[in-house]
């Protein structure tokens, strides 16, 4: 393995590439770059250790640069570096699907491969439809979203998603979609682990059905924690009663679980964790620890069964990208999945998590810390926003971060930290103690 480099210049035209949500020029004018990665630690341009409390974009739950996920994926490059997936296959991809769907709880027994997760989420939500439609009721093809969900950003995911930035910008979306009310209840505030309060929301949807009738809707999606939005865990009961309602209207039910799948609850997946069967998971991220970018949606048993009954020689869904179970993403996905086993990183996260807990309510007294959540190895840390200037504080404390050594995510005010699954105590102490600064430092 080559060793990480130390330093690096700051390439002197930064204009040509368009930076996905940034503010371009702010972040133009005083550029932050990572040029190397090691277990829990980017190296930054200018030669400094950042611990990595977000797992990037919640992403490598295994850490950086993991010997045995970067050998298969250069063996891979080397032996197939690309395969059509129509009508076509390769040894991996299929192991990488068996692997996947026996992880998955219950009878989530099908895979169907993308190249992130919006295409996850865009493909679930297709094939909610198509599914009704395949057993001869095709009037459901309503979808229902929640208020703060995120789901990515193809139209499906920003129609059923609900965070107004992403939406207003790009007209009027899909039709036919409405919006369970988000599980953001104040009185909840300071919550260690499940808040009490809320279970009740789930009954947004039975409005839903009222409004619309059962007949016309697809399926319901839901982040089960929802995390782009800030970090909401969902109220104790609330998920089991989405399902029995779900149940009770014929209706499917999809977690996306793009940050919470493998690992991040200390389970393989916030399904498990919670002991709630949904009809399909969306998941990316972690599925090959952010190396090889990937997507996968999981359906149960009897929704894929139901595409294979016409003739055999035909195409049961017209859908697919290019890249589905990209040959590198496969043998990723492969190694980063013996790694999670071989190293008990879910295992980890389970026994980490009092740790974690204790560390962010830790931070209850410190300036501006109007709510603190947690839940496996997830944190949001919610900051009152300054008068007139909503999400400046935040920012401000995220730089302070960065600066400090440590790497959080910010999403308004509020602070996000989710670390690689092989994070220690001792990193956990030094994480929220950086950011315990950074909070006392901006006013
Ligand atoms: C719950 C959820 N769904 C979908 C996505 C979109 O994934 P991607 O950015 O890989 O398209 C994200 C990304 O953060 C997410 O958190």
């Amino acid at each position: 393995m080559t060793e990480p480099s130390s330093k690096a210049e700051i390439p002197s035209d930064l204009s040509a590439w368009w930076m996905p949500f940034t503010a371009n020029r702010q972040f133009k004018g005083a550029p932050r770059l990572l040029v190397s990665a090691k277990d829990m630690h980017y190296t930054s341009h200018d030669g400094r250790q950042i611990l990595d409390g977000s797992a990037g974009l919640w992403c490598v739950n295994a850490g950086h640069c993991r010997e045995p996920i970067v050998k298969a994926i250069q063996e891979q490059a080397a032996t197939l570096d690309f395969g059509p997936a129509f009508q076509m296959g390769h040894p991996k991809a299929f192991e990488a699907a068996s692997r996947i769907a026996a992880l998955a709880p219950g009878d989530l027994d099908h895979v169907f491969f993308s190249n992130s997760g919006s295409e996850a989420v865009d493909t679930a939500l297709k094939i909610a439809i198509a599914y009704h439609r395949a057993r001869g009721d095709a009037g459901r093809t309503r979808l229902i979203g929640r208020e703060r969900g995120y789901h990515g950003v193809g139209f499906g995911g920003i129609s059923v998603g609900g965070l107004s930035n992403n939406r207003r910008s790009f007209g009027p979306l899909l039709p036919g979609v409405d919006h369970l009310p988000h599980t953001h209840d104040p009185k909840n505030a300071f919550s260690k682990g499940q808040p009490k309060h809320g279970e009740e929301l789930a009954d947004g949807l039975e409005r839903i059905v009222a409004t619309h009738d059962a007949s016309t809707i697809a399926a319901v999606i839901v982040e089960p924690i929802a995390g782009s939005t800030g970090v909401l865990i969902p109220p104790v009961g609330y998920l089991q009663r989405l399902r029995s309602l779900c149940d009770k209207h014929g209706i499917l039910l999809i977690f996306d679980e793009v940050i919470t799948g493998f690992g991040r609850l200390g389970a393989p997946f916030a399904a498990s964790y919670f002991g709630v069967q949904p009809d399909m998971i969306t998941a990316a991220k972690g599925l090959t620890s952010g190396t090889v970018p990937m997507g996968a949606t999981i359906v149960r048993k009897g929704v894929h069964d139901t595409f294979m009954q016409g003739p055999a020689a035909a195409i049961e869904l017209f859908h697919g990208y290019t890249y589905s179970a990209h040959p590198l993403a496969c043998a990723a996905a492969l190694a980063t999945l013996d790694v999670y086993r071989d190293e008990g990183l879910f295992e980890n996260a389970k026994k980490l998590s009092p740790a974690w807990e204790e560390a962010v309510h830790g931070l209850r007294g410190a300036p501006n810390v109007v709510d603190l959540r947690n839940l496996g190895l997830v944190a949001g840390v919610e900051l009152a926003p300054r008068d007139g200037a909503p999400g400046a504080r935040g920012y401000e404390v995220f730089v302070r971060c960065y600066q400090e050594g440590l790497l959080v995510r910010v999403t308004g005010d509020i602070i996000a930290l989710s670390p690689p699954l092989i994070v220690n105590q001792a990193q956990i102490t030094e994480m929220f103690g950086i950011l315990r600064r950074a909070i006392d430092s901006v006013s």
